[in-house]
């Protein structure tokens, strides 16, 4: 036995040993390469033709919580200038390009009731333009852009929304699914309920914190997999495309090896990446046990007559497990997770449900974003964790970035997709089935509510002028030579 494991440590430092820094890694053939934006943050046009006005409209116009007083109503000027993108993209040489659709400009009431010609035709244009130039286009349905009069009626906490939504998806389908083969129905549920139903720091700002983000993602979850079921019965026999959505996680990793912080960053993944995944991706369906417990005893400790986490039906779970041809990820960054030093609270609050603390480690590179910090190992842990807990799906990375202010000569941004890029090779030599990895973004956006102060383009963008120039930044040129040779140097 001691000779066997002799001959394998041997076998694993003379391995090592040729892990080199600067020696070429060759991704697999296997492996697409694209570029990611979405309708809100580039598109401009807000109120062209007969576009309805949409959630981000309405809180950028009528509130002043807009970093730099900023909105989307012009952003990039891509409803003008698409056809300058798709340059771009092919300067780059990407394989694919990941946009959204902005629902309320081809549904201008958000029903079906009426479409907007103009609507179509953008997106139309925008398409062929990209088959022409043999770049695969997939599409986002929602990038939390909700058309505001839904919104009225209650958005994503309203259980009949599942059925407007359907509708939208439908004439997407209907409209571009000829051409389209890769839909993505929801960009980060998490944030669009976290952040725009429980908190405020996305519109519709709601602030019900412990109810309304429960609420928001139950509705979600059964508008995906309906949108699922009627893209896999009806469309997929004749279109023949694949459908899933796309989920952020961070990797949490425990501050501590104690059992309590290794619990409580097991925990933090279950309620964040989990709440989502677990009733899609999980053999048993559902949300996490974890989350129920604690949800059902905190309601009741709080004097709630049920849970404030809805429950589903048996046929529900049903209906919602399994509904994906592929698993969606974006991933940014990494935070230590440990457990609280502070009691927990008698109000409901999703943070007080989740239990846990985060922080980041002050040896980890920064960017222009506070959450943001620059840790490549957390994105190979978070791929190995996925494989191991979903069944090894087939990855696509949709989303993976850096942001700064205001620079062209970008050697951070540089350096994290380098970082990134080799985590990335290794979880896929770990055994990780990841067939897709986009960078976030084309070109500067409008980042939310940051307005125009963080950029994470590879393409410079100058909002200053009308014209909206873009420029290839250093990073432009970086991932032009990685997507060119298909290899990466070891770092
Ligand atoms: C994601 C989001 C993008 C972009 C990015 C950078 O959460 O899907 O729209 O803003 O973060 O913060």
């Amino acid at each position: 036995m001691a000779f066997f494991k002799l001959i394998a440590l041997l076998c694993l430092l003379a391995v090592s040993a040729l892990n080199v820094k600067g020696e070429v890694r060759k991704f697999p053939d296997t492996l697409s390469f694209g570029v990611a934006t979405a309708a809100y943050q580039i598109e401009g046009g807000w109120n062209a033709s007969d576009k309805g006005e949409n959630i981000w409209d309405r809180f950028t116009h009528t509130t002043d919580t807009i970093k730099d007083r900023s909105n989307g109503d012009v952003a990039c000027d891509s409803y003008n200038q698409h056809k300058r993108d798709v340059e771009m993209l092919k300067e780059l040489g990407v394989d694919f390009y990941r946009f959204s659709i902005s629902w309320s400009r081809i549904l201008p009431e958000g029903f079906s009731n009426r479409l907007s010609q103009d609507g179509i035709a953008y997106y139309d244009s925008l398409i062929n333009d990209l088959i022409q130039a043999n770049i695969t286009p997939s599409i986002t349905l929602y990038h939390w852009d909700l058309p505001q009069n839904l919104q009225d009626l209650g958005g994503w906490a309203n259980p009949l929304m599942v059925d407007y939504f359907i509708d939208f998806a439908e004439v997407a389908f209907e409209a571009f699914g000829d051409r389209v083969k890769t839909w993505i129905t929801f960009n980060e549920p998490w944030v669009v309920c976290i952040e725009g139903y429980g908190g405020v720091t996305k519109a519709p700002a709601l602030g019900i914190s412990g109810i309304a983000e429960y609420m928001c993602a139950h509705t979600i979850l059964k508008a995906h997999a309906k949108a699922y079921h009627l893209y896999d019965e009806v469309y997929r026999p004749i279109q023949n495309g694949r459908i899933g959505m796309s989920l952020n996680a961070g990797w949490d990793e425990p501050a501590t090896q104690s059992p309590a912080d290794i619990e409580a960053a097991q925990r933090n993944t279950q309620f964040n990446l989990g709440w989502y995944a677990h009733p899609v991706f999980s053999r048993e369906g559902d949300y996490p046990q974890v989350m129920k417990d604690r949800v059902a005893q905190k309601s009741l400790e709080q004097g709630y007559s049920r849970s404030r986490l809805p429950e589903f039906t048996p046929e529900e779970i049903a209906y919602i497990r399994g509904t994906y041809d592929f698993f969606g990820l974006n991933h940014y960054t990494t935070t230590l997770v440990r457990m609280p030093t502070m009691r927990s609270i008698a109000k409901a609050n999703f943070w007080d449900d989740v239990g846990t603390e985060g922080f980041p480690d002050p040896s980890w590179p920064g960017s222009a974003s506070s959450w943001l910090k620059v840790v490549p190992w957390g994105f190979r842990k978070l791929l190995n964790w996925i494989n191991e807990n979903y069944n090894n799906p087939e990855i696509m990375v949709f989303e993976n970035g850096f942001s700064d202010r205001d620079n062209k000569d970008d050697v951070d941004r540089i350096s994290y997709y380098n970082g990134y890029l080799n985590a990335l090779m290794d979880a896929i030599e770990d055994g990780c089935n990841v067939s897709i990895y986009t960078a976030w973004s084309l070109m500067d956006n409008f980042e939310w509510l940051e307005g125009y102060t963080e950029r994470f383009g590879l393409y410079y963008v100058d909002f200053n002028d009308p014209r909206r120039p873009r420029t290839p930044k250093a990073s432009a040129l970086y991932y032009k030579s990685v997507l060119d040779s298909r290899t990466i140097e070891r770092d």
